[in-house]
């Protein structure tokens, strides 16, 4: 079935790894080495079928090789997905993760993700010195992505508001938060920071409501945030939340946030585009956290270096949107062309 998938791209390589001691089942798709080793976290989730967690690491990991390019790394895509089950995720459980990771020796270099922490990836980089994303000393590229996805988002959002909106920062934007965890929370704090009225909303509602009071925003149910009447969505969950209902409740100018493969299928970026809703590619908007890991792992600079590579994101966003309003292309498509023209495809 892998072959005959609607997301299977000529990727370079998908490989199955289980383990009946541990219980880990994981797979790691490597779409393109073209640009350097396949670099993309590790996300741990529950999911409904083998298919559909196949389906997840080929888009995921041909999104990485879209991002990497696009983020100016020396880096291809890959990506890791392993399959939660009643297994527990303990070190044995872990390391034979880091063991699957070495087999495919340095194609793959992974990260966090949806699931895994930092003290996992320490257990991981037990096996493997193929894993990014480790803690690290302060001043050091490195360490959990979250705040420097966070970053990038607010960069790129600022870019979307200028663009759409013709408004320089976010004094009075309103920005409804889809999801606050590593990213979405500390995207929320530089928000508030910057004077944006902000709407949340988590699966966990302990954390919205912690969230909302520490940022003096209001929460709303899950069900509830993607209509939210405000001046951007930044869906900062799970992916695939954009689909033709979703778009059409849409009561936003901007979506911009961090989740990977937000649009549900390549239809919905052009009916988002029709809507006249302006969309910052996932892939561009979210490549803080890996520049940040990529930095550390390739040992190329600083925190600082790091920072100054973000930034670039904020530009990048500003060339996609001019190129879609002169060409009248939706930005998801813009997008994709310019990443497809730098790994060779
Ligand atoms: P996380 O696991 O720390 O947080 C996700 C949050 O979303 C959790 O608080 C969860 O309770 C909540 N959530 C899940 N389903 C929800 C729903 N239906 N409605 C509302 N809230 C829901 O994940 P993290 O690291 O913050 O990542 C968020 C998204 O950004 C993911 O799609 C991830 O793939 C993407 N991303 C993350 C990067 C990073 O550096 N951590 C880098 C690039 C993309």
């Amino acid at each position: 079935a892998v072959f005959d998938a609607v997301d299977f791209d000529a990727h370079e390589g998908v490989h199955f790894f289980d383990d009946p001691k541990t219980g880990l089942r994981a797979i790691i798709a490597i779409h393109s080495t073209h640009l350097g080793p396949a670099a993309g976290g590790s996300r741990y989730w529950t999911y409904a079928s083998d298919d559909a967690a196949v389906t997840d690491a080929l888009r995921l990991s041909r999104g990485m090789s879209y991002k990497n390019a696009m983020a100016e790394l020396p880096m291809g895509g890959g990506k890791a997905v392993i399959l939660k089950t009643a297994a527990p995720k303990n070190d044995a459980y872990l390391e034979t993760f880091g063991r699957a990771v070495d087999s495919l020796g340095g194609r793959y270099v992974t990260a966090e993700d949806v699931g895994i922490s930092d003290a996992d990836m320490v257990v991981v980089s037990r096996q493997t010195r193929h894993v990014s994303g480790l803690p690290v000393a302060g001043g050091a590229a490195g360490g959990n992505p979250g705040p420097s996805t966070a970053e990038g988002v607010f960069r790129g959002m600022r870019a979307a508001v200028k663009h759409k909106l013709g408004r320089d920062g976010f004094a009075g934007v309103h920005v409804a938060i889809q999801g606050l965890g590593s990213v979405g929370y500390a995207l929320a704090g530089k928000l508030a920071a910057a004077g944006a009225k902000l709407t949340v909303a988590d699966i966990d509602e302990a954390r919205a409501a912690k969230a909302a009071a520490e940022f003096a925003g209001r929460h709303v149910p899950v069900d509830e945030i993607m209509a939210v009447e405000a001046d951007v969505l930044s869906p900062c969950a799970l992916g695939a939340t954009l689909n033709a209902t979703s778009i059409e409740a849409l009561n936003v100018a901007i979506v911009a946030g961090a989740a990977n493969n937000q649009l549900a299928t390549p239809a919905d970026g052009a009916r988002v585009h029709a809507r006249g809703i302006l969309y910052a590619p996932d892939y561009v908007i979210n490549a803080g956290g890996i520049i940040n890991v990529a930095t550390e792992y390739l040992g190329s600079g600083d925190a600082e270096a790091v920072t100054k590579l973000i930034a670039k994101i904020e530009g990048r966003l500003a060339d996609i949107f001019v190129e879609s309003d002169r060409t009248g292309t939706p930005t998801d498509v813009v997008a994709d062309r310019m990443a497809q023209k730098l790994i060779g495809r």
